[in-house]
């Protein structure tokens, strides 16, 4: 990238939640991907152009995702979109960046079972969280899970890959409530109550945005002791602890591909500038981390490519690697999904995740779980 700015500027769009139920992690999404463009625009942007974000509050409700999908790109002519977090908004923006050729930067864990021309996905697939963290957690825990989801695609197609796998490896599903992802804080008061009249080996969250805080509130309020019954999450990360509290998240399991603590002098840049940009008592996390490499993933391929067009973009973007904050990311030109690292971490008293067990390279996307049984032998 050149010193100097000339020419008209790239204009991109940005869709991240910063009101609702839906910004205590979304907001950071929105951080992480402000942050790289800040710092590729005082570098000069990309060949000399700056780069202009469009941005929408969507305010957590996944219908509004594609009406300023479609905003964006019928009324503001932008092409390419950095967003979401739940699979439902995900789901809302797709019929608009497949019908008018855009290509949204999708920086979220999912369900998998998809792979749009129109996406690029930089978020752990089933078999690079789900399962690491199913065999963690039989072999540490036990094999009697409890699932509790948000009642929306990404929860229950997520359970239903969990399930298979619990199955298949001799363990059960003694039960399985979805609430509404508008859950308030006392509506998870009967499904605690479940959970210790059944005492599961393990309790599986797929709980997101302030539902998480209401359910890990509610679970210390009961008494229950995460040394031997904890809550293990694929969506639980260093936001949502801070939110309810450095006690309250204490000895609670999450599989991720990044935590804040991950080693190395990239993480240690990254967390370093992000903590001068948006104050010490941040952390950064998984989304964080996804939202800010997949940004420096698109500048690469927008210098050579030197166009927005979705077509040459994103045949520069397939096949590119990346010296990311948690090691080494490759997008897999096949399904347009990212290499990514599986790490199990337990939170700790500061808040922060000692990480446990990590795969010793990036683990290729599976979203589709073709070959799942070399994926689990791969975090070895
Ligand atoms: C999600 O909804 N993909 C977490």
């Amino acid at each position: 990238m050149r010193a100097q700015k000339t020419g008209s500027p790239w204009r991109i769009g940005v869709l991240f939640s910063r009101t609702g139920f839906m910004s205590v992690i979304e907001e950071t999404q929105y951080y992480g991907t402000m942050l790289a463009i800040e710092e590729i625009n005082s570098a000069g942007g990309v060949n000399g152009r700056e780069l202009i974000p469009v941005i929408y509050d969507p305010g957590s409700e996944a219908l509004s995702f594609g009406h300023f999908a479609k905003r964006l790109m019928i009324e503001d002519s932008v092409s390419t979109i950095f967003g979401c977090y739940t699979s439902s908004s995900r789901k809302a923006v797709l019929p608009v960046v497949e019908r008018l050729n855009g290509l949204l930067w999708y920086p979220t864990l999912y369900e998998g079972f998809e792979a749009s021309p129109n996406v690029i996905y930089t978020g752990a697939a089933p078999n690079q969280n789900s399962l690491a963290l199913c065999r963690f957690l039989m072999k540490t825990y036990g094999n009697r899970f409890y699932f509790i989801g948000s009642d929306y695609i990404y929860p229950r197609e997520s359970n239903r890959v969990m399930r298979e796998l619990i199955k298949e490896s001799g363990g059960s599903v003694v039960g399985e409530r979805y609430l509404n992802i508008r859950a308030r804080r006392q509506d998870f008061l009967p499904v605690v109550n479940e959970i210790r009249r059944l005492q599961p080996d393990v309790i599986f969250s797929t709980v997101v945005g302030d539902g998480t805080v209401f359910l890990y509130q509610t679970y210390t309020e009961a008494g229950l002791d995460p040394r031997t019954m904890p809550i293990a999450s694929l969506t639980t990360t260093e936001a949502e602890i801070r939110a309810m509290g450095f006690d309250v998240g204490e000895g609670h399991i999450t599989a991720a591909p990044y935590f804040e603590g991950v080693p190395g002098a990239a993480n240690a840049t990254f967390v370093t500038n992000f903590k001068k940009r948006f104050g010490d008592d941040c952390s950064t996390n998984m989304c964080v981390e996804s939202s800010y490499f997949q940004f420096y993933l698109f500048a690469k391929a927008l210098e050579q490519a030197n166009t927005l067009d979705t077509d040459v973009l994103r045949s520069m973007v397939l096949g590119t690697t990346f010296s990311a904050p948690q090691g080494q990311v490759a997008v897999d030109p096949l399904s347009g999904h990212t290499d990514l690292w599986t790490r199990i971490g337990r939170a700790n008293r500061r808040g922060q995740f000692d990480i446990l067990d990590e795969s010793s390279s990036a683990v290729h996307p599976d979203p589709f779980l073709i070959g799942y049984g070399r994926a689990m032998a791969g975090t070895e």
